[in-house]
């Protein structure tokens, strides 16, 4: 696997991809590694000739009281994960490189940015749009691969790759979970096995509001049944609970399974927030 620090690197290897007439996956993240970015690894492997995957804990998406500083930063097992998966190349750039002096670019998708995620972290959405255009640019992949852990960034993706035509696929790959059903994220870390026994209840939440999802079912009725489970977690406090349609991110009215939903859920845990959601109607295998 191929390590690539700087732009002249990044360009060499992106070119010499393209003289070979190679498609390109383009697995973005922030290092802390998991099953489900390796996962995301082996569905680009699957799907293009050679996988780039990127390290960067982007700071415009962290707002200063957030855990931009204490962020797990783990690169030598990231990269030994990443060589054993059959990645082909690590981007690893340093803050310099992404965010030269005197940059002055703003990027918004101001109305998927601006719900859910973006009510309670309202800078979050403008700094993941800034720093994936600027990879993208870079890498300029074929596809990118993305969890639909983080349901609505990859709304927030689409729009901005269809909205600036860039010329790339978004590809969203299934979450990976923890046996007893917690969505593995890199935040997972900072729980206690207290606060880790107790983020289970996301997925039961999430699983209540599915079983509730009977045709015609109001979008209301769908959250109370989320909410009543939830309650039986006492040490997860509600950020939000909200079923909404799977692309517009609009709360439903009334459940229609053809259209689909999704529920969004995000809950403080201590001073860990954790996020979480299902697409309905839910299928086992999801
Ligand atoms: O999902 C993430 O890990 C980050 O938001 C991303 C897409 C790598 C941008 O920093």
């Amino acid at each position: 696997m191929k390590v690539l620090r700087t732009l002249p690197e990044l360009r060499q290897w992106r070119a010499q991809q393209a003289a070979q007439g190679h498609s390109v996956g383009f697995v973005p993240t922030m290092g802390a590694l998991h099953s489900g970015h390796l996962q995301l690894v082996a569905a680009s492997r699957q799907a293009c000739d050679a996988t780039v995957v990127s390290i960067f804990v982007n700071p415009t998406q962290f707002a200063p009281h957030e855990d931009f500083g204490k962020y797990p930063r783990t690169y030598e097992a990231d990269a030994l994960a990443l060589q054993t998966a059959g990645a082909d190349a690590l981007f690893y750039p340093d803050m310099e490189m992404m965010y030269p002096p005197g940059g002055e670019i703003e990027i918004r998708v101001p109305r998927t940015g601006a719900l859910y995620e973006g009510i309670t972290r309202p800078h979050f959405f403008h700094g993941v749009a800034l720093v994936v255009t600027k990879l993208f640019n870079l890498v300029q992949p074929t596809k990118a691969f993305f969890g639909q852990k983080d349901y609505q960034q990859t709304v927030v993706i689409r729009r901005m790759v269809a909205d600036l035509f860039m010329p790339l696929e978004v590809v969203v790959c299934p979450t990976v979970r923890e046996a007893d059903g917690l969505a593995m994220s890199s935040r997972n870390r900072y729980l206690s096995p207290e606060q880790r026994a107790s983020a289970a209840g996301l997925y039961q939440t999430l699983l209540a509001v599915a079983n509730a999802a009977q045709p015609g079912a109001s979008g209301e009725t769908l959250t109370q049944a989320g909410l009543a489970k939830l309650a039986q977690y006492p040490d997860l406090k509600l950020d939000y609970l909200a079923v909404a349609h799977p692309l517009t991110l609009e709360p439903i009215g009334s459940f229609d399974p053809e259209t689909g939903a999704v529920a969004l859920l995000a809950v403080f845990l201590g001073a860990t927030r954790l996020i979480d959601n299902l697409v309905l109607p839910f299928r086992l295998a999801e």
